[in-house]
C-alpha cells in the first residue's frame, strides 16, 4: 500500500543513474541532483543544460505520457479501491515499469517482488476469455505497468531475460470493438510486408491477443536489457495524457509532426518513414493515428529516431461514441489534419493531396513508389489473412472492402 500523500518521487534514467527528484508541492519541480550540463536527459526538452531545476503546474508532459488511462486506469480503481490515484501516487506505482527510460521510485520505499516472467510461447497459448485475461492484468499490474492507452493491455517480464523488466505488450480486444487484436494483427502485417518498421508482433492461437514485444526495450547479449527514451508527440507537443480535455490528442495535423521531426533535425531517412507511416494510415483507413500514436525513440539528444509504427487499425469498420452513452458515429476522418492551417481539414485525402504531403512536407523523392509498395502489401496481406483460422471470417470480409478502396491510391 502506498503512502496517503506523495510529495517527492526519485527519478531514474535507466537502472543506474538516479537523475534527480519530481517534488509536488502547489506545483511540480523536477530537480537534476548533479549540476553537469553534459549528464543524459530525463526528457528531450528538459535538458539539464538549459535548466537544473524545472517548474510547471501540472506534471511534466514527459513523465505524464504513460500514466495508465482507459481500461487500464479501470482496473487500478478497482483493484485498489482505497488507494490515491493522484499522478505521484500512479507514478509511483509505474516504479520502473513505464515505457521509456524513466524510474520513479518513493525515497526508502522497497520496490515490490518482480513479477514472475512469461514465455510468449505461453501467451500465444493462452485461450482467452474474459476472466483470464482479468487474472492477467491482475498478476502483472501490482508490480507496476506505466502504458497509456484506453484499449485492455498489460506489460509482462519474459524469461528470456535475466531482469524482470516487462517487454512484452499484451493488447486484448474490448467488447465494445469485436475483433481489434485480429485487425491489428492484419494491419501490422501488410505494414512488415510493404517494408515498414513495426514492432515484433503475434497473434495468440485462438485470435483474441495481440502480443507486441516493446520497442523500447532492446535485448543484449548479456541477458539485460536496454531502455531507450522514448516520447510520444502529444508529450512533445506539452499536453497530458490526464487534461481534462483529453481529446488533445486530435488536435493538430500530421504536418505539423513533420514540422517537429525537422525541428530536431531528424534525418531525412524518418521523414520518409514518417511519410509511410501516414500513408499507411490513410490507405488502411486508420482513423485514429492520433498524437500518442507516433513518437520517438532516443539515447541522446543528438540520437533521436522515429519509433516503428503501432496502434494501427482499420477503425471505420466500427461504429463509435464520443463519449459513454453519447450517439453512434461513423469513423469517416483522419484523426488528426493532414495539412496544418485553418482551411485545412481531417477529410481522407485524395491520391494527389496524399502525394504532395510526401513530396513537399516530408520531402519524399517518390511518394507515389510508397504507396504503391503498401498497395502491393495489403493484398498479399489479405490474402493470407484468407487461409488463417485465427482471423474472424465476418471481419476479414469487411476490412478487404475498405482496403479495396484503400488500395486505389497505389493504383
Ligand atoms: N511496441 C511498443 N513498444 C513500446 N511502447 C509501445 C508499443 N506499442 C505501444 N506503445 C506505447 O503504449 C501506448 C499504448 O499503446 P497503444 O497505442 O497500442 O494502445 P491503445 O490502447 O490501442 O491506444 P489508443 O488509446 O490510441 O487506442 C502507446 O501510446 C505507446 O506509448
Ligand atoms: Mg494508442
Amino acid at each position: 500500500m502506498l503512502p496517503e500523500r506523495i510529495a517527492q518521487l526519485d527519478v531514474a534514467i535507466g537502472p543506474d543513474l538516479l537523475a534527480g527528484q519530481l517534488l509536488k508541492g502547489s506545483n511540480y519541480e523536477f530537480r537534476y541532483l548533479d549540476a553537469s550540463a553534459a549528464q543524459p536527459s530525463v526528457a528531450l526538452l528538459m535538458p539539464a543544460a538549459a535548466r537544473l531545476t524545472w517548474t510547471d503546474g501540472d506534471l511534466f508532459p514527459p513523465m505524464d505520457q504513460n500514466l495508465p488511462e482507459g481500461d487500464l486506469f479501470m482496473r487500478i480503481r478497482a483493484l485498489f479501491p482505497k488507494q490515491q490515484t493522484t499522478a505521484m501516487h500512479l507514478l509511483a506505482l509505474i516504479g520502473d515499469n513505464g515505457i521509456g527510460r524513466l524510474g520513479f521510485r518513493i525515497p526508502g520505499f522497497d520496490t515490490p517482488t518482480p513479477a514472475t516472467p512469461l514465455t510468449k510461447a505461453d501467451l500465444l497459448g493462452t485461450a482467452f476469455s474474459p476472466k483470464v485475461f482479468d487474472e492477467l492484468v491482475a498478476a502483472y499490474l501490482s508490480t507496476g505497468a506505466g502504458i497509456a492507452g484506453m484499449q485492455p493491455k498489460i506489460m509482462v517480464p519474459e524469461v528470456r531475460f535475466a531482469v524482470p523488466i516487462p517487454t512484452l505488450i499484451v493488447k486484448a480486444a474490448s467488447e465494445a470493438y469485436p475483433g481489434l487484436t485480429a485487425n491489428e494483427f492484419l494491419c501490422l502485417r501488410a505494414a512488415q510486408l510493404a517494408g515498414i518498421e513495426t514492432p515484433v508482433f503475434d497473434l495468440s492461437d485462438d485470435g483474441q491477443l495481440l502480443v507486441l514485444e516493446r520497442f523500447d526495450t532492446l535485448p543484449k547479449a548479456d541477458g539485460s536489457v536496454e531502455r531507450l527514451g522514448f516520447e510520444d508527440i502529444a508529450a512533445l507537443s506539452g499536453q497530458r495524457v490526464r487534461d481534462v480535455l483529453s481529446d488533445r490528442k486530435y488536435h493538430g495535423s500530421y504536418e505539423r509532426i513533420a514540422g517537429l521531426l525537422k525541428q530536431l533535425q531528424l534525418p531525412q531517412r524518418d521523414l520518409d518513414r514518417f511519410f509511410e507511416q501516414v500513408a499507411f494510415s490513410v490507405m488502411v483507413r486508420n482513423g485514429d493515428a492520433h498524437l500518442k500514436n507516433f513518437g520517438l525513440l532516443y539515447r541522446s539528444s543528438t540520437d533521436i529516431w522515429l519509433a516503428p509504427m503501432f496502434d494501427v487499425v482499420t477503425t471505420s469498420i466500427y461504429r463509435y461514441t464520443q463519449y459513454a452513452g453519447g450517439p453512434e458515429l461513423e469513423d469517416r476522418t483522419l484523426a488528426l489534419k493532414l495539412f496544418a492551417g485553418r482551411h485545412a481539414t481531417k477529410a481522407y485525402p485524395t491520391t494527389d493531396e496524399l502525394l504532395a504531403f510526401g513530396a513537399k512536407v516530408c520531402n519524399v523523392r517518390s511518394p507515389a513508389a510508397v504507396l504503391r509498395r503498401i498497395a502491393e502489401a495489403m493484398v498479399q496481406a489479405l490474402l493470407e489473412a484468407g487461409s488463417d483460422e485465427r482471423i474472424p471470417t465476418g471481419m476479414l470480409a469487411r476490412m478487404r472492402e475498405v482496403w479495396d478502396s484503400g488500395r486505389r491510391y497505389g493504383a
